[in-house]
């Protein structure tokens, strides 16, 4: 699929839950955050039904992402049914790793590539104030058990307020260095302002070459991130929803107000 500056759209992001077991404080709210009506929620088979469709349109590569991904039931389930999907050539899941422990090696086995785990700091007061109460050696050992699993390459996302040369990040970078992982630092976007990130390594917060669109876990299709354009695929059908949503897709983000990350994965 081609929008209309010619960016050929081939990478689909499904949040299956908007629910997280951290609270990270550029991501959620502190006050309590209205949750998605479970009912609204999309079910296995509508996800594996719309990227089937959204693949025999030309998607190719599919992240899962949240929320936290694996606070959604039975994930491996859902990861099988994509991972049959043809044309669906890259399946991958961003992460914040704490329960990649139990869930890695049945990821894996149904069919998951790789992984991004979020890490924003090695220093365990940094981690836990940065993800208001979530505990370190939860994240290393989920980074661990991806490696173990198979899942390569494991890459690491690290959230910077300005620069890589911050403290955490520096931390994060030493961490991954002595391993041969993959840090990638992403500066903290404020969706208020509408400031794009800056992804070193990455392929996000350049539009001329952003080639995605995004599934919420209620349903909505969004062609950016600092748009409030958004196509119900129940309401639309999975195919016309594809079509408005790369046919309408922005040649620049400008803001937002619908939307938090916690809701759409980033
Ligand atoms: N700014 C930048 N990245 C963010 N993420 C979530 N919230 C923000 C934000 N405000 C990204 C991080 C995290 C992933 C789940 O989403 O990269 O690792
Ligand atoms: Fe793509 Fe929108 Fe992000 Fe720009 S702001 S890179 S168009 S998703």
């Amino acid at each position: 699929m081609f929008d209309r500056f010619d960016r050929r759209i081939d990478y689909l992001r499904v949040s299956v839950t908007d629910r997280c077991n951290l609270r990270c404080s550029y991501c959620t709210p502190e006050r309590p955050v209205r949750r998605i009506a479970p009912e609204s929620v999309l079910s296995f088979e509508e996800i594996a039904g719309f990227t089937a469709c959204a693949a025999a349109m030309g998607i190719r590569k599919v992240r899962l992402t949240g929320g936290e991904p694996l606070m959604r039931r039975d994930l491996p389930v859902l990861v099988g049914m994509l991972a049959a999907v043809e044309g669906v050539a890259d399946l991958s899941m961003t992460t914040n790793g704490v329960l990649l422990p139990r869930f890695a090696a049945a990821l894996r086995a149904a069919g998951l590539r790789r992984v991004n785990v979020s890490l924003d700091s090695v220093d365990p007061a940094a981690y836990g104030e940065k993800t208001r109460g979530g505990d370190l050696r939860d994240a290393l050992a989920g980074i661990e058990a991806a490696r173990a699993a198979g899942l390569a390459p494991v890459k690491v996302n690290c959230v910077v307020k300005e620069s890589p040369d911050e403290a955490d990040a520096r931390g994060v970078q030493r961490y991954c260095d002595e391993r041969g992982l993959t840090a990638r630092f992403i500066r903290e976007m404020d969706m208020k302002s509408g400031r794009f990130a800056v992804v070193s390594g990455g392929s996000g917060g350049d539009c001329s070459r952003c080639n995605r669109l995004r599934l919420t876990s209620g349903g909505l299709l969004k062609p950016c991130l600092f748009s409030d354009l958004a196509f119900d695929i129940r309401a639309m059908g999975y195919r016309e929803a594809l079509a408005a949503a790369v046919g309408g897709k922005p040649e620049h983000g400008a803001r937002s107000t619908t939307h938090q990350f916690y809701e759409i994965g980033g």
